[in-house]
C-alpha cells in the first residue's frame, strides 16, 4: 500500500478540534515538516516517520495550552490509522508512536528519527515567543535556530 497523504490530511482536518490555522494547526505542521525534512536528510532519519509525526503529533489536541494527554491520544490515533493511510513496519511504528507520545516532555533522543521529529517541533517555538534552546536539539537543528525563529514569527513556510 502506498502512503495516502491527501486522504490522511483530509481525515485529520475533519477530526481536528481546534482552529486549523491556529498555534498548533496546519501552518505549524508545515514548518515542522520543513525543518525536520532538512535535518532528517542530513541525519539519515526515516523521512516517512518524520513526515507522519509532523501531521499527527498535535492532531488530537483539545486546547492550545498544555493538554498533557494530547501526545498519547495522537500515538493511539497513529496506531489506528496504520494500514489505512500508511503502512509502517513495527519498528517504524514504535519510533513514530514514541516520538508522538513524548514530544512535549523535554526529552532528547540518540535515535536520529525520533530526535529529528522533536527538532522540527521545537524549532517552531518562536511562534509562541520562545527561542528554541540548543539543549533540546541535535547539532544540525541548532544551526537552523535563527532561520526557524524568523519563519515562525512571520508564520511562514519556505
Ligand atoms: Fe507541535
Amino acid at each position: 500500500m502506498d502512503y495516502q497523504r491527501p486522504e490522511l490530511i483530509t481525515y485529520i482536518r475533519e477530526n481536528f478540534k481546534l482552529d486549523w490555522h491556529g498555534t498548533h494547526g496546519a501552518n505549524h505542521w508545515a514548518r515542522v515538516l520543513h525543518h525536520s525534512k532538512v535535518i532528517g536528510e542530513h541525519r539519515g532519519a526515516d523521512l516517512l516517520v518524520v513526515e507522519l509525526f509532523g501531521f499527527l503529533h498535535d492532531s488530537c489536541r483539545e486546547n492550545e495550552y498544555q493538554d498533557p494527554g494530547h501526545g498519547k491520544r495522537a500515538a493511539e490515533l497513529a496506531r489506528e490509522l496504520n494500514q489505512t493511510y500508511f503502512d509502517l513496519k513495527p519498528t517504524q511504528m514504535q519510533n513514530l508512536c514514541y516520538a508522538i507520545e513524548h514530544h512535549s516532555g523535554g526529552e532528547v533522543s540518540v535515535d536520529a528519527t525520533i530526535q529529528t521529529c522533536w527538532d522540527g517541533d521545537r524549532l517552531d517555538l518562536g511562534r509562541v515567543g520562545i527561542v528554541p534552546s540548543a539543549k533540546y536539539l541535535s547539532p544540525q537543528a541548532t544551526q537552523l535556530i535563527d532561520l526557524a525563529v524568523v519563519m515562525s514569527m512571520k508564520k511562514t513556510t519556505l
